[in-house]
């Protein structure tokens, strides 16, 4: 890609790109949350037109003007966002457009079968005949992968593939990664979580705010610099955390059971603490949370808030009783697409701003700018449709608009997935800084860095219990990963 300029209204996405990615290579591309990287492969897919620059395939200029031209010149896509159509088949999603047919009709039996010969071949445990809408995240995640690899491109663009996939679906997919590279396929690959360079990529090309900064061999380059690269800047202390004594207890629960996933789950939560909650994909930490936020109406078991017995029957009344929930897919709960990052951030909080019928849109503007400063989120106005903005500043205003709320008791669960390192190190900050004040924070993450460095003490769940407290003082990743699996 050769000279790539790209504008929106208010932004210069791109300014001057140059990507090059060889045959067989995993060519990481790494930026900021809004830097360019999406835009750039979108120009690559055929999604967007750059306003400028060219595309070569094997030395041969392309024109790559949609979805259907990329494909013929081999480029497939991972989008960020899932774009799987929900009421349709998983084997619907995979052959869409190109469904194998039988005198202009479609052949559902041969479709249905290979897709499943995919599935399996890749050991999904998918029914080619589900509807997506039945999947997990994860699962949908896999099919997207899957889809991809069945064009048999030469290019593959992979835009955070892992944001939602466990461990072991991730060992997998960086096999057939390796699979692929080894029969020639060069492979772009984005993604926020650093360990997985080292792990996967042979090169890496940085951008900044549209602009290219540079390429490096992963092998010969050190984590800092890449950071430095990207941000602009050394980044000093990327972990803030000034612990303090321990407190009084805020909120317990004793043996949550919501007939499902949490069988009898029970913890306590100490005023000013941040604690963390680990455990392996589906070891029942965010239904668990969700019985706290009153999303599951018919659990069993006591919720002990401030000394109270609390019964806890909707958001709206987890909300009232002073207790947040950032969640975990923050794209499809709770994210308002085509309204405004005004919108999106005040949408919880509106109840205090509302005189008579009018909204004072003073205070709305100011808060809104407030958390926008706070999460240094990426956006030209507050006007701007969230549906605009990069992966990662759509979760800073979800973020943003939980602290809003002022809560007593905040619960986040994975609250870095798909943000930056810099933005990483102001969430970790801005944790330290709302504990400091009183707050009290539950924080489930598969990071177990984040966790061991951010929390006072940390609870591991496996198959809907609790199955151990570790302090952080001497908590190793070990422990953590025993009291996991057993
Ligand atoms: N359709 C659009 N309309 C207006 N602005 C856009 C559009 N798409 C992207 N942008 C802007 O272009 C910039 C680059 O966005 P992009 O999605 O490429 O970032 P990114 O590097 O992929 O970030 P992330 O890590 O958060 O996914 C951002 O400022 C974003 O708001
Ligand atoms: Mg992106």
């Amino acid at each position: 890609m050769e000279n790539i300029h790209k504008r929106f209204p208010g932004v210069y996405a791109l300014n001057a790109i140059d990507f090059e990615l060889k045959k067989g290579e995993v060519h990481a591309l790494l930026g900021e949350n809004g830097a360019g990287k999406s835009t750039l492969i979108k120009v690559l897919g055929g999604i967007y037109t750059p306003d400028e620059g060219e595309i070569f395939i094997e030395g041969q200029k392309v024109n790559i003007h949609d979805v259907h031209s990329a494909h013929a010149n081999g480029v497939a896509i991972i989008h960020q966002e899932l774009v799987l159509v929900p009421h349709m088949s998983v084997a619907e999603n995979i052959f869409l457009g190109r469904e194998p047919k039988v005198a202009g009709f479609v052949n559902k039996d041969k479709m249905n079968k290979e897709a499943q010969i995919l599935l399996d071949t890749y050991e999904m445990h998918i029914d080619a005949e589900d509807l997506i809408s039945h999947l997990t995240i994860a699962q949908q995640q896999m099919v997207e992968i899957v889809k991809a690899i069945s064009f048999n491109s030469k290019i593959l663009v992979m835009d955070e593939p892992t944001s939602s996939i466990s461990d072991k679906e991730v060992a997998f997919l960086f096999e057939t990664m390796r699979a692929l590279t080894a029969k020639g396929v060069g492979i772009i690959y984005i993604s926020h979580k650093m360990s997985e360079l080292d792990e996967i990529c042979d090169r890496v090309t940085v951008l900044r705010d549209g602009t290219y900064v540079g390429t490096e061999v992963v092998k010969e380059v050190k984590k800092d610099d890449l950071i430095a690269m990207m941000v602009g800047r050394e980044l000093s202390n990327y972990y803030t955390r000034d612990y303090q004594e321990a407190k009084e207890t805020i909120l317990e629960c004793k043996n949550i059971d919501d007939g499902n996933m949490v069988k009898g789950a029970s913890f306590h939560l100490k005023k000013g603490e941040i604690l963390g909650f680990a455990g392996l994909v589906g070891a029942g930490r965010s239904e668990l949370m969700k019985c706290i936020f009153g999303l599951t109406k018919n659990y069993k078991g006591d919720i002990i808030l401030e000394g109270k017995n609390v019964k806890i029957a909707s958001a709206t009344a987890a909300m009232k009783a002073g207790i947040a929930l950032v969640p975990e897919d923050r794209k499809q709960e709770g994210l308002y697409k085509v309204q405004s990052v005004r919108y999106n951030s005040t949408i919880e909080v509106l109840g205090k701003f509302i005189k008579g019928i009018f909204v004072d849109s003073d205070q709305e503007d100011e808060i809104t700018q407030k958390y926008i400063d706070m999460m240094h989120t990426k956006t030209p106005t507050l006007d701007q449709e969230i549906g605009n903005l990069s992966g990662g500043n759509q979760q800073k205003v979800m973020i943003g608009r939980w602290l809003a709320m002022h809560p007593k008791v905040l619960i986040l669960d994975e609250p870095t997935r798909g943000v930056d390192v810099h933005a990483k190190s102001e969430i970790y900050s801005i944790m330290n800084d709302l504990v400091k004040d009183g707050m009290s924070i539950i924080m489930i993450s598969s990071e177990l860095p984040e966790i061991i460095n951010m929390s006072d003490r940390i609870y591991v769940m496996a198959y809907g219990k609790v199955k151990g407290c570790l302090e952080h003082k001497d908590v190793t990743q070990e422990q953590i990963m025993q009291l996991a699996a057993e």
